[in-house]
């Protein structure tokens, strides 16, 4: 049908008028975009200059402290509440269980060796500590002649003050007496004479600066295998940094005091800076040089999704063979394929995990937790010469996984590997039983029963029938590797550090008597 009236072409004039409004948006947004850039620029500088004052505040605290120290003045002649803390011994002892964590994007190449500073932010799942943990106890006393650690049951051993538990231990000291020396300099004021005065406080809830001169005796072990890529440095360096923070009182209003203290666990291994809070974690990578700003930061709290599980099937005890830090300084040196990754490919997965966590959305977020192992590990295989920590169990974990997904429709398993052969699988409630039952049909020795195939501390669990897995096209059923996963353990996610015992008592070494005593 014709339009009975049409609009009239433009006129001449109105088409000028046309052009000069275009014109004048195109320089107003020219105008707009020059103010954005001015505004940016304006904005990074603030965030420059207010870095820099964090920065000069603590180089001034420092300062100050390290005057205190090096003076003949002890920090306790300037309080006002005189104490005489000479002879006392201050003996206290704590245990704590941190968790293991398993990241979900995985933190692969270090920008900074020594302070473990990554290449990629990362983000991962913190376990329940109850079921999977490092046990630490951390004892001090003025009787202590060395700072002293075993480990797994070994004997003692003095700690290098220039290993990295040696280094956790010299900061954790260094910010205690920091924040228990913290000097709170008050308002000027004048006194009777008429003369300018500053007056000095201190932070409540001190403890003698002769506290953190004690030595210290660690005493550590995991309930599960160390170094056989299941995150072992990672419980272990936490649970060294709580325990002694906690033994210094660090640990109250731990929300504030929590991104400090992620950047000592890092000087320990980098993944235990994800493992000193609960539930979803960020490391975030920081951009500082000095890594003040390289720190775990809480995504989610632990039962943001109660019905996660996971399953991890113990394919090999023994140690692994390459380091992460070796293996990931190998991978810097030759794998172009690490340069993708952390150029392009982790935030992008970041910030698609997020969403899929935030939203429960566990088909998505397995797809994206496989992909994240399998690159993890295809970058291993591009190190050059490759680096090998998958096995053949694995190998077969990862195809039972993608055969169990396409056969029920429901996408709801995934796995993951760290820098070794263990697989975890990462499932919901609801898939638990039908998953512990297919792992144990095709992985577990024939010999095995059920109750030594299931680790001690897992979550209650039945074993039905399994569904049958399809093979290949020749239609033979789906084989796995009899004997291949040694035990499984089932757990979820979990809060993080928890302390499980705390007893200080104060000890008048004069008199041999005890003058005080406080146990909580
Ligand atoms: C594969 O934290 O063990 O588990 O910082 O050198 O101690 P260091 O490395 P570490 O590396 C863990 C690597 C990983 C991935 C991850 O947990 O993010």
């Amino acid at each position: 049908m014709s339009d009975k009236n049409p609009t009239p072409p433009p006129t001449a004039k109105q088409d000028s008028q046309i052009e000069k409004s275009q014109q004048h948006l195109n320089e107003a947004k020219t105008d707009l975009d020059d103010a954005q850039k001015v505004l940016d620029k304006t904005n990074a500088k603030k965030s420059e200059i207010e870095k820099e004052i964090e920065k000069l505040k603590r180089q001034l605290d420092d300062k100050f402290v390290q005057i205190l120290e090096k003076s003949e003045i002890k920090t306790e002649d300037i309080l006002e509440t005189k104490e005489d803390d000479d002879g006392l011994s201050f003996n206290r002892s704590v245990t704590i269980k941190a968790p293991i964590n398993i990241a979900f994007l995985k933190y692969w190449g270090k920008r900074d060796v020594n302070l473990n500073l990554p290449l990629n932010s990362s983000l991962s799942a913190t376990l329940d500590p109850n079921i999977l943990c490092s046990e630490t106890t951390v004892e001090t006393s003025r009787y202590l002649l060395r700072d002293e650690i075993s480990i797994n049951g070994e004997e003692f051993v003095p700690v290098n003050p220039k290993s990295r538990i040696g280094t956790i231990l010299k900061e954790l000291r260094y910010m205690a007496r920091r924040e228990h020396g913290r000097v709170k300099i008050d308002e000027k004021s004048v006194d009777e004479n008429g003369k300018e005065v500053t007056k000095i406080s201190f932070s409540e809830n001190r403890l003698p600066m002769s506290f953190f001169s004690q030595k210290l005796r660690v005493k550590s072990h995991n309930n599960f295998p160390t170094a056989a890529g299941m995150a072992s440095s990672a419980s272990g360096m936490a649970a060294l940094t709580y325990a002694i923070a906690h033994l210094y009182n660090l640990t109250a209003n731990y929300k504030e005091k929590v991104a400090k203290l992620s950047t000592i666990a890092r000087q320990g291994s980098g993944s235990a800076v994800r493992s000193m809070l609960g539930g979803f974690v960020e490391w975030q990578k920081g951009e500082d040089p000095e890594g003040t700003d390289s720190i775990a930061v809480p995504f989610e709290q632990f039962h943001h999704w109660p019905d996660l599980r996971f399953l991890i099937c113990v394919a090999g005890e023994e140690k692994k063979k390459v380091s992460s830090t070796a293996a990931m300084i190998k991978s810097q040196k030759t794998s172009t394929l690490l340069e993708h990754r952390t150029g392009k490919v982790c935030d992008l997965i970041m910030t698609h995990m997020k969403k899929a966590i935030k939203s429960r959305n566990f088909p998505m977020l397995g797809e994206l937790i496989m992909r994240d192992s399998n690159q993890l590990h295809a970058i291993c295989q591009d190190t050059f010469p490759p680096i090998n920590y998958l096995n053949e169990t694995s190998r077969k974990i990862i195809d039972m996984v993608h055969r169990y997904n396409g056969q029920t429709a429901k996408k709801c398993l995934a796995y993951s590997f760290d820098a070794g052969p263990n697989a975890v699988l990462i499932t919901t409630q609801e898939h638990l039983d039908d998953i512990c039952t297919l792992v144990k049909k095709h992985f577990a020795a024939d010999d095995v029963d059920d109750e030594d195939f299931f680790h001690e501390n897992s979550m209650p669990f039945y074993t039905g029938n399994p569904i049958e897995l399809e093979g290949d096209k020749d239609k033979k059923p789906f084989e796995g590797i009899k004997g291949g996963v040694k035990y499984c353990i089932v757990t979820q996610i979990g809060s993080g550090p928890v302390v499980t015992f705390d007893a200080f008592e104060v000890v008048d070494t004069r008199e041999g008597n005890k003058t005080e005593e406080k146990t909580t």
